[in-house]
């Protein structure tokens, strides 16, 4: 199958496109690079040893849009593109409702205009809010979100299913990511934060290497077995793999929802001395005050997914931990030469 990936050059569609050619299918992406560098395309293709087409510009722009869906037909779009970063959102909560509701107008707008009507939207466990239960079901009860970023991810969710309600010949998945870490075991690509990383592995990452001085840990009195917070780590290239078994599985029309994670909870002392134990050093961290917005514990039950993809993750936090320092220590700059 021809699959637009958008966002394909960022963290999880580059890992996802080395997947979807590694299955043979056709790759056609469309990133502008605000978070994102050309070259992991250029190692996309390396890895696979297969070529992709890549178009540059945003996904809001429908022009560009149309003329990708005129010059190639596309069977699938997985739906990446969209601006991540928590602390972000807050401060500039415009700039995301518009970057990342925007973008999904724009492509279900074309898609529908050149009669394409397969997506997978990367949906996020922050829907979740503050966890009813644990571990969380597809059917939890969504909402509560503390941010700009995840009310955005909860408003996508809705767009989509309301666009299925009005016109029940799409199929769309909507995938809801725990906490995707690691990096493709070649050590070619990974995440390449901008900046000082928000999030807990890229930080640590980062000060295994020596660019940055000590962890800073957000909180140890959680009601958690240590204190700290608890979540579902899940590998980027099982995650990647998702992606895949969603649109070669899935044939009928619906709004599929699945979460995407391991089932099992680590909690930040547990990562930090996972990440240890794959750099063969001791890390430094201090105990902070809790972060704003942060809650306890987190994490999936992916049955569903099991069940109706045949997929379920494979690799464990160690493997995660060692791909993740081996992508940072083979390139310690991330993408820049
Ligand atoms: P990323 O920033 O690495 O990738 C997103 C890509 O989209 C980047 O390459 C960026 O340049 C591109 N992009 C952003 N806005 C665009 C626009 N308007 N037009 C064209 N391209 C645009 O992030 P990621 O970690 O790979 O995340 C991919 C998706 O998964 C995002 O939608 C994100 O919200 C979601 N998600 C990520 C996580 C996570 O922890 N990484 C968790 C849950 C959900
Ligand atoms: N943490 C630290 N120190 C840090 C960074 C994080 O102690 O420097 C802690 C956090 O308090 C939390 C855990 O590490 O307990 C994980 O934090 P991350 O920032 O890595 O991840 P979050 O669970 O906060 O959020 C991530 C993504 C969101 C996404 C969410 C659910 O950043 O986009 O997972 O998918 F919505």
């Amino acid at each position: 199958m021809r699959i637009l990936v958008t966002g394909g050059a960022g963290y999880i569609g580059s890992h996802t496109c080395v997947e979807l050619l590694d299955r043979g299918h056709e790759v056609v992406t469309i990133d502008n690079y605000s978070n994102a560098s050309p070259e992991s395309l250029v190692r996309v293709q390396e890895i696979a040893g297969k070529q992709l087409r890549a178009y540059e510009g945003d996904v809001r722009d429908r022009a560009l849009l149309s003329k990708i869906f005129e010059e190639q037909k596309i069977d699938w779009v997985i739906h990446f593109a969209g601006l991540k970063a928590v602390g972000e959102s807050c401060a500039k909560p415009i700039l995301y409702y518009d970057n990342n509701i925007g973008g999904t107008l724009a492509l279900v707008e074309t898609m529908q205009k050149y009669g394409c009507r397969k997506l997978v939207f990367s949906s996020s466990a922050t829907v979740y809010g503050n966890p009813e239960k644990l571990p969380l079901t597809e059917e939890c009860k969504t909402g509560g979100t503390t941010n700009p970023y995840g009310t955005s991810k909860l408003f996508q969710e809705r767009i989509l299913s309301d666009l299925y309600e009005a016109e029940k010949d799409w199929t769309i998945v909507l995938l809801r990511y725990f906490n995707p870490v690691g990096a493709h075991e070649s050590g070619r690509i990974g995440e390449d934060p901008q900046g000082i990383p928000n999030n807990l592995m890229p930080y640590i990452a980062k000060v295994a290497v020596g660019a940055l001085k000590e962890i800073g840990i957000f909180g140890n009195d959680y009601p958690t077995p240590d204190g700290t917070g608890v979540r579902d780590y899940i590998h980027v290239v099982d995650l990647a793999k998702g992606h895949v078994c969603a649109i070669e599985k899935l044939k009928d029309s619906g709004v599929f929802v699945y979460n995407l994670g391991t089932g099992v909870g680590y909690s930040v002392l547990d990562v930090v001395h996972a990440f240890e134990k794959a750099c063969g050093k001791t890390l430094p961290y201090v105990i902070k005050s809790r972060r704003a917005g942060d809650i306890a514990a987190c994490y999936a039950d992916a049955s569903k997914a099991k069940r109706e993809l045949g997929w379920e993750a494979k690799l464990g936090i160690d493997e995660m931990c060692a791909s993740l320092w081996k992508w940072q220590s083979m390139n310690p700059k991330g993408y820049q030469k």
